[in-house]
């Protein structure tokens, strides 16, 4: 027994969701709600013009990422899921024991198969968005009556700590951060947030990183340009959610939307570029785009197993073991503290 999460013994075995929902507790962290005027008027400010990419995932963006996710170009999910399945007994044998502590949980559903093989599982998801949190945890809950799941609704990339909690004595844990998501960080913030999962998963805590690598140019910007539209609706909707919130007057038929591989930086860069020259109102100031003047909305960097081990060393951290997909699309890279 693990701790005092109201779950019965650990040893995880999935059954079928009973009527009754399964609560998880959530410890709620009231993360402080970041001042979006001022990061949209520094991204607007920036040359060229761009916003974080987590502003893209307002409810609206949230429900179309995960349609991206089912789009047939765009086959990160469905490799790394597949990976995760097959792999699950050699990567739960590998991580050892552990709290597993997910950040940036989502939807949680990528750790089932790990909660599945580990010998006696524990599991924390830390999420920003409290309610997306407890309907993932509840599902899982659910799925896994007898595994302790905790839900901390918080910032993870600006955590002092783990929160003190049954599930978190020790000092070592096991950090799960799949998708690839990563790669929405450019490599100074990359590198800080790897720098803070160390922090945070304390000495002789190992991570488990999801990371997509290059591939045939082709086939990168059809997965970010995907034929039914999601991936531009999911930048168009950047421009609702800033007119709705930060009284704005974009007109989406004056941009389009574009996604090209940038091979200097290695990445995939989405961005909405204006058609004509125009002026747009927001946040209280008048904003000018050129004729072909793109607003980017995020990067996706892709790293070659050797590039992003070379990342992870300058935040402390040693490659231990790999696993990829046949096609060495992507890799679930297992990683140690250096020192
Ligand atoms: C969340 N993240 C890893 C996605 C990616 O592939 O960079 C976000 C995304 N944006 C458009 N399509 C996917």
């Amino acid at each position: 027994m693990r701790g005092a999460t109201g779950a019965a013994e650990a040893g995880a075995v999935a059954v079928a969701a009973t009527a009754e929902p399964l609560a998880a507790p959530l410890l709620d962290l009231h993360p402080a709600p970041a001042d979006t005027r001022q990061l949209v008027i520094e991204g607007l400010s920036r040359s060229p013009k761009q916003l974080p990419a987590w502003f893209l995932y307002d409810a609206e963006g949230s429900r179309l990422f995960d349609l991206i996710c089912q789009q047939p170009e765009y086959s990160l999910t469905a490799t790394e899921t597949a990976l995760l399945e097959q792999q699950a007994p050699a990567i739960a044998a590998a991580l050892g024991s552990g709290t597993l502590v997910e950040f940036g949980a989502g939807s949680a559903r990528k750790v089932a198969p790990l909660l599945q093989a580990l010998a006696e599982p524990a599991y924390v998801a830390l999420d920003i968005s409290a309610e997306h949190l407890q309907t993932a945890c509840a599902r899982l809950q659910g799925q896994f009556p007898q595994v302790p799941i905790l839900g901390v609704c918080c910032d993870y990339s600006q955590l002092e700590q783990l929160p003190v909690h049954p599930l978190l004595r020790g000092s070592a844990h096991l950090g799960f951060f799949p998708g690839s998501s990563l790669g929405n960080f450019e490599p100074a913030a990359a590198q800080a947030l790897l720098l803070q999962f160390r922090r945070l998963l304390g000495p002789g805590g190992r991570l488990l990183i999801g990371i997509d690598q290059p591939k045939a140019v082709a086939r990168l910007e059809a997965a970010y340009n995907d034929a039914a539209g999601v991936s531009a609706a999911f930048a168009f909707n950047l421009l609702a959610r800033l007119n709705r919130d930060l009284w704005g007057d974009f007109d989406p038929t004056a941009f389009r939307y574009r996604a090209r591989w940038v091979p200097e930086a290695s990445w995939i860069e989405m961005a909405l570029v204006s058609l004509r020259p125009q002026q747009v109102q927001l946040a209280g100031r008048r904003w000018s785009f050129a004729e072909g003047e793109a607003l980017i909305t995020e990067t996706s960097a892709k790293y070659s197993p050797e590039a992003f081990l070379k990342l992870a060393a300058t935040a402390g951290w040693r490659g231990e073991k790999r696993w990829s997909d046949p096609a060495e699309d992507l890799s679930l890279h297992l990683l140690v503290q250096a020192n």
